[in-house]
C-alpha cells in the first residue's frame, strides 16, 4: 500500500516537473491588471524594461527624448505618438527601436492608461 503511495507521487511529480512553462508565456498570459492604470503602478516599469536604455536622460542611440519621468511620457503619448509607435506592425516605424514588439498585454495597458486619464499613481 505505501510503495503504491510512493509510485503514484513519484509519477505525480515527474509528469509535473515536466510540463516547463517558459517565460515567455508567462508574461504573454499575464492578465491586464484591472485596478485603474497608473504611471507608478503599471506603466514605468514596462518603460524601464523596453525603452530607457536609448530614451535615457540624456537620450542614446539617437533617440530624440528622455522617456525617465512621468512628465516625459505623458508628453510622448499626448504629443510624439507613443502609442502609435508601439502598437505599429512596421518595423521602421515601431518602437522599441528595431522589434520586437511588446507583448500585447503591455500595449494594451499603456492604450487603457491613456483611456483612463494618463494617472500618475
Ligand atoms: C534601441 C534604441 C531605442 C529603444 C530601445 C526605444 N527607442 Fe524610441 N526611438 C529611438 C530612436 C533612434 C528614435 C528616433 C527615430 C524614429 O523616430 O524612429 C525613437 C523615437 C521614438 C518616438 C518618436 C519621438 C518623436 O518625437 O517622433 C517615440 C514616441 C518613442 N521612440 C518611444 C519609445 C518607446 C515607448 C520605447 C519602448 C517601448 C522606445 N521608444 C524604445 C530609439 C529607441
Amino acid at each position: 500500500m505505501k510503495a503504491k503511495l510512493v509510485i503514484i507521487t513519484f509519477g505525480i511529480l515527474v509528469f509535473y516537473g515536466c510540463t516547463s512553462v517558459s517565460e515567455d508565456d508567462l508574461i504573454e498570459n499575464t492578465p491586464i491588471p484591472d485596478d485603474t492604470i497608473t504611471y507608478i503602478g503599471h506603466v514605468k516599469s514596462i518603460i524601464d524594461n523596453n525603452c530607457i536604455d536609448c530614451h535615457s536622460n540624456p537620450p542614446v542611440n539617437g533617440a530624440p527624448m528622455s522617456l525617465i519621468t512621468y512628465e516625459n511620457v505623458r508628453d510622448a503619448v499626448q504629443n510624439r505618438d507613443l502609442i502609435a509607435r508601439i502598437s505599429s506592425d512596421n518595423l521602421g516605424f515601431l518602437m522599441p527601436f528595431g522589434g520586437p514588439r511588446l507583448p500585447q498585454n503591455l500595449i494594451d495597458t499603456v492604450i487603457l492608461w491613456e483611456a483612463e486619464g494618463l494617472q500618475e499613481e
